[in-house]
């Protein structure tokens, strides 16, 4: 454990519980019907985790999808069960003999154990990243034919579903309207496509709103018995593209709102993208700290 006062940044967490999975970012522990997801501060960069971690990150990306969780009730239930905010809150859960350390507040969320559908939910309302790419290669997206003219980072006439395979190894892959019918019946995948175009939707509207642009975003549905549930994190700049509204500029690549400092400082350090990064120093580590807390601060409106 690398600090346990709640202040130092989280690099890696090593609790006395039944470790499920580590993840680029989260360390998820098994607690058989639930699961206690711990959001650490690692942050990761042209698909590498970086030597080094960005403070309060973890509880800016579990606070946020704590938020969106509650925000969305009405379109769709959702696994979420606690957001921790005293680690004294996971004592039940602990060996009898150990204390939840105080690093966990803020940045755990205990959810409700569900079927995982192996899917990724893709939603996109503007042009960029690998749909970029695509579109300007052959005019289409996944198995949309979308007007000719349209510009990198441009809002698209509707947003558009584009569903991927969730791999545990290796990468996605996109999944047609059929296959994803295929893998886990018709009537479930339109179901959760208006829901995926929902959830979306309404974020994008509610963002907007305060200054950011959700350009697109990915979601994860479980099964709760025979019902859909969301789950994995929500709308989070981990799982989303946020850019800022007022520097928005289509007609090129748009700076992320969250982590443009440290793609321009890993740039300017004249890194080749390959594993090991160099380590991030104290300047480009504040400066994306605060960068993460301001997306909290403006989508919720209130201070981390
Ligand atoms: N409520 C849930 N029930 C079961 N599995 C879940 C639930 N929420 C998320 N998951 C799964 O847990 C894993 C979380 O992993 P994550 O920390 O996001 O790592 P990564 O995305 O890097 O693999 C994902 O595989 C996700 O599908
Ligand atoms: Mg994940």
């Amino acid at each position: 454990m690398a600090d346990t006062s709640g202040n130092n940044p989280i690099q890696s967490t090593d609790l006395p519980l039944h470790l499920l999975h580590r993840g680029k970012v989260r360390d998820n522990y098994d607690m058989g019907n639930s699961i206690l997801m711990v959001t650490t501060d690692r942050v990761s960069a042209f698909d590498v985790v970086l030597p080094g971690a960005i403070p309060d990150k973890g509880r800016v990306l579990a606070g946020l999808s704590a938020f969106w969780f509650e925000k969305t009730r009405h379109i769709i239930r959702n696994h979420l069960l606690l957001l921790v905010k005293e680690a004294t809150q996971l004592r039940e859960f602990f060996p009898p003999d150990s204390t939840p350390p105080a690093c966990l507040a803020g940045r755990s969320l205990l959810v409700r154990t569900a079927q995982r559908l192996p899917v990724e939910w893709v939603v996109r309302g503007y042009l960029s990243g690998s749909a970029w790419a695509e579109y300007s290669q052959t005019g289409r997206v996944g198995e949309y034919d979308l007007p000719s003219g349209l510009k990198e980072s441009q809002e698209l006439p509707a947003p558009l579903f584009t569903p991927t395979t969730k791999e545990d190894e290796g990468h996605d892959m996109p999944l047609t309207q059929s296959e994803l019918n295929e893998l886990i019946g018709e009537g479930m995948a339109s179901r959760l496509k208006e829901t995926s175009l929902a959830v979306y939707r309404f974020a994008h509207e509610l963002a907007l709103e305060q200054g950011i642009i959700i350009a697109d975003t990915k979601m994860e549905f479980g099964l709760d018995g025979d019902e859909p549930i969301l789950i994995d994190e929500l709308l989070t700049p981990d799982s989303s593209r946020f850019w800022d509204r007022a520097a928005y500029q289509p007609g090129k690549s748009q700076p992320s709102f969250d982590k443009q400092p440290l793609r321009d400082w890993l740039v300017a350090q004249g890194w080749n993208k390959e594993p090991p990064a160099p380590q991030l120093e104290a300047d480009v580590v504040s400066l994306t700290a605060q960068r993460y807390r301001e997306a909290y601060h403006r989508l919720t409106g209130q201070e981390l």
